[in-house]
């Protein structure tokens, strides 16, 4: 059963979100992965749709890692979305992370910028650290996008979380909690429109906020890294690097910032 706080979290995100395609929000205490249910669902033919959690304990993370947060501390949520065209799942997942990356830069005193591919990011420079990632999977005809944002962590955590990652209250000047309800609205709110706009306006504004464009980088791919500029992103949001005037193409890896490029 939903206790007060799930509900009225439930009824502040179905209000703001009523009347849209992404209407049908849930909010719960507890579950697995919110990603995992809402394949479930799409598998039994469900409809557009948002879950949301305090709590997940099987969450789920980019290359089968895990996604853990404590309870109540982040925004757990994902979207079932359907009618996505065919080879336009990097943008689908990219309309979502910077939905959230414009959600939270109103927030902070930090800049929040996107790193390929999807990671979102609080600080500058060597400062950086990541506050959200988004993980997508494709279900059938359906996309399941998920979204952990670290929205308020305590004064005190593990130095190991605090060595990855940041959270939005701590990039707060007086690191005011903030209402996850308020956020995982304007969030959604905001997906819906990039979702809805023209490819490369989202294509331009994505690379806008991305920090990883024309920065060295290192992309650690399964068996390797390459070290070049990171150039451009293609249309179909694959990074292109160039080193030394050879450009190559990359679908997947992970990226790391090693200094802005001169
Ligand atoms: C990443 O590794 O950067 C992506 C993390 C995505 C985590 C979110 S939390 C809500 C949704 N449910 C999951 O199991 N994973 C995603």
């Amino acid at each position: 059963m939903p206790t007060g706080t799930e509900r009225s979290n439930e009824a502040f995100v179905r209000d703001a979100l009523g009347g849209t395609r992404l209407a049908a929000v849930r909010w719960v205490a507890e579950t697995g992965s919110t990603n995992e249910d809402l394949a479930a669902i799409a598998r039994q033919g469900g409809g557009e749709q948002v879950l949301i959690t305090d709590l997940q304990t099987a969450g789920r993370g980019r290359r089968d890692r895990r996604w853990d947060a404590p309870s109540g501390s982040g925004v757990l949520m994902s979207m079932l979305l359907r009618n996505v065209v065919a080879g336009e799942g990097f943008w689908t997942v990219g309309a979502v992370a910077l939905a959230a990356s414009e959600a939270i830069d109103e927030l902070t005193d930090t800049p929040c910028r996107l790193k390929w591919p999807n990671d979102v990011m609080l600080g500058e420079g060597p400062e950086q650290k990541k506050v959200a990632g988004v993980l997508a999977q494709v279900v059938d005809d359906a996309v399941i996008v998920g979204i952990g944002i670290n929205a308020n962590w305590p004064d005190e955590v593990p130095e190991s979380m605090a060595e990855r990652g940041t959270s939005v209250n701590r990039n707060r000047i007086d690191r005011t909690f903030v209402d996850r309800a308020a956020l995982a609205a304007n969030i959604l709110r905001r997906a819906i429109g990039h979702l809805e706009s023209d490819r490369e306006v989202l294509r331009s504004a994505w690379k806008a906020r991305c920090a990883t464009m024309g920065q060295l980088v290192r992309l650690e791919l399964e068996d390797r890294a390459i070290v070049g500029i990171a150039a451009d992103i293609a249309p179909d949001g694959a990074l292109q690097i160039d080193d030394d005037g050879v450009t190559t193409t990359h679908q997947v890896g992970d990226v790391v910032h090693l200094r802005p490029a001169r």
